[in-house]
């Protein structure tokens, strides 16, 4: 064991054999994480726990964010090489880094039948924050408009985000009751409602909204892909209204559904006028970005939004990367080969528990699984077998693996997840 890690074990972890941690103190009381699980290094789709001698195959790659794996070896040195040169100059300044990484979100957006009128970015830290500049850029075109025109269209079963603003266009009301008066005028739609019942609500109050924020594929709400004719009659509506619409790809874009972003998948008609991205932009560096068209820029005014951190050439010399490498027709096709993999063997497995999984849905390396009850039991058997799976929604059981996985480590980790399931119902 390193000395780092001998340090980590004498300080933090109890006596017995199980290595539990003992310093609990530390840390806020917002994340219920496992007692004997103490994550050391990670190698592309598998991570180590040195403190407990024990090996995982990961199909959580952080949430959805390192695409291209951990301790990938490119991006490490991309990273060493940037710190050695410049890390952050402020946005008083142009830097290159920035501006290439501008350039090579919208031209390949452009190129890989994203956004057709992509044009311009704001650079950010983070996906939440990538979604309060899309809202407030939503609000300013708006309020252009006429003062009234301030309300978001946000729908049941999203997750966009936990700071004020995104937190108000989320769906889980455990996330936003706690916190009292949040963002006003903020209506909740179903998506499963008929299209000219949505289009009649976004038609008659036209005058108090701004903008609709949906994710193209819902992913903590439970892995539901949105039926691409409501996303393209939804976008009618809003643009026959002047409402903007905002599509977050931060968990199900770049990639991971086999097109650049998941809105490549959708007719030009169904575009947004912006779109945010963050997660594995950085591919665990912090960054986000808001992607948005002249129609939205034009609404927008120097001193209108601003950020200290956001676009730094550190996480753009990252970002370029990432785009570059994703951005690519073979790398694409993989993924949607490896998703058809996932794809059949799950469903495979759920036709073996009839009585326990109801669905296998998603796309490419989106994908989930779920069952009639809680997977909070299979989760943690997976973990003791040696695989780490996440939950998105009540009863779904997410795979988000990197991008980069092995298929052999797919195999191994979708016999561990049988394994536990037979674990948990026998
Ligand atoms: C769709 C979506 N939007 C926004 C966010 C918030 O991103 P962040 O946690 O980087 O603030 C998430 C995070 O899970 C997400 O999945």
């Amino acid at each position: 064991m390193s000395q780092i890690n001998q340090t980590f074990k004498e300080t933090f972890c109890s006596s017995d054999s199980r290595g539990s941690i003992v310093e609990e103190q530390l840390q806020v009381t917002t994340y219920a994480k496992p007692q004997d699980l103490i994550i050391t290094r990670g190698s592309n789709a598998k991570l180590y726990d040195d403190i407990n001698n024990k090996e995982y195959i990961d199909f959580t790659s952080g949430i959805a964010v390192t695409g291209l794996g951990h301790s990938n070896k490119k991006v490490a040195e991309i990273m060493f090489k940037q710190a050695n040169s410049l890390v952050h100059a402020s946005n008083l300044y142009y830097t290159p880094e920035t501006l290439e990484l501008s350039k090579k979100l919208v031209e390949n957006t452009k190129k890989y039948e994203g956004q057709f009128d992509a044009s311009r970015v704001f650079l950010c830290s983070s996906g939440t924050e990538a979604n309060e500049a899309a809202l407030k850029f939503a609000k300013k075109h708006g309020i252009s408009i006429n003062p009234t025109k301030q309300g978001i269209i946000a729908f049941q079963n999203s997750f966009h985000g936990r700071t004020m603003g995104a937190l108000s266009v989320t769906w889980n009301a455990k996330y936003r009751e706690p916190f009292g008066d949040l963002m006003p005028n903020v209506t909740f739609l179903n998506i499963h409602d008929d299209l000219a019942k949505l289009q009649e609500f976004i038609s008659s109050n036209k005058d108090t909204i701004a903008g609709l924020i949906i994710e193209p594929i819902q992913g903590e709400g439970g892995i539901f892909p949105i039926p691409a004719e409501k996303l393209v009659g939804l976008k009618r509506a809003c643009q026959e209204n002047d409402i903007i619409v905002i599509y977050d790809e931060i968990q199900c874009g770049l990639g991971r559904t086999g097109k650049l972003w998941a809105h490549s998948h959708l007719p030009k008609e169904a575009h947004p006028d912006i779109f945010t991205s963050a997660k594995a932009l950085g591919n665990g560096y912090p960054i986000g970005a808001t992607i948005v068209n002249e129609k939205v820029n034009n609404a927008l005014q120097i001193g209108d939004h601003g950020t200290t951190f956001g676009g730094n050439p550190l996480g753009c010399a990252i970002g370029a990367y990432v785009i570059d490498t994703i951005a690519d027709e073979a790398f694409l096709k993989s993924v949607t080969k490896k998703g058809e993999f996932l794809t059949n063997r799950l469903t495979q497995i759920a036709a073996k528990y009839p009585g326990q999984i109801k669905e296998v849905r998603g796309k490419g390396l989106i994908l989930g699984a779920e069952f009639i009850d809680s997977p909070a039991e299979i989760v943690k058997n997976a973990r003791d077998l040696g695989l780490l799976v996440i939950t998105a929604g009540k009863s779904t059981v997410r795979f988000v693996p990197a991008l980069t996985i092995e298929l052999e480590n797919i195999e191994k980790g979708l016999d561990i997840f049988e394994q536990a399931i037979a674990k948990t119902f026998t």
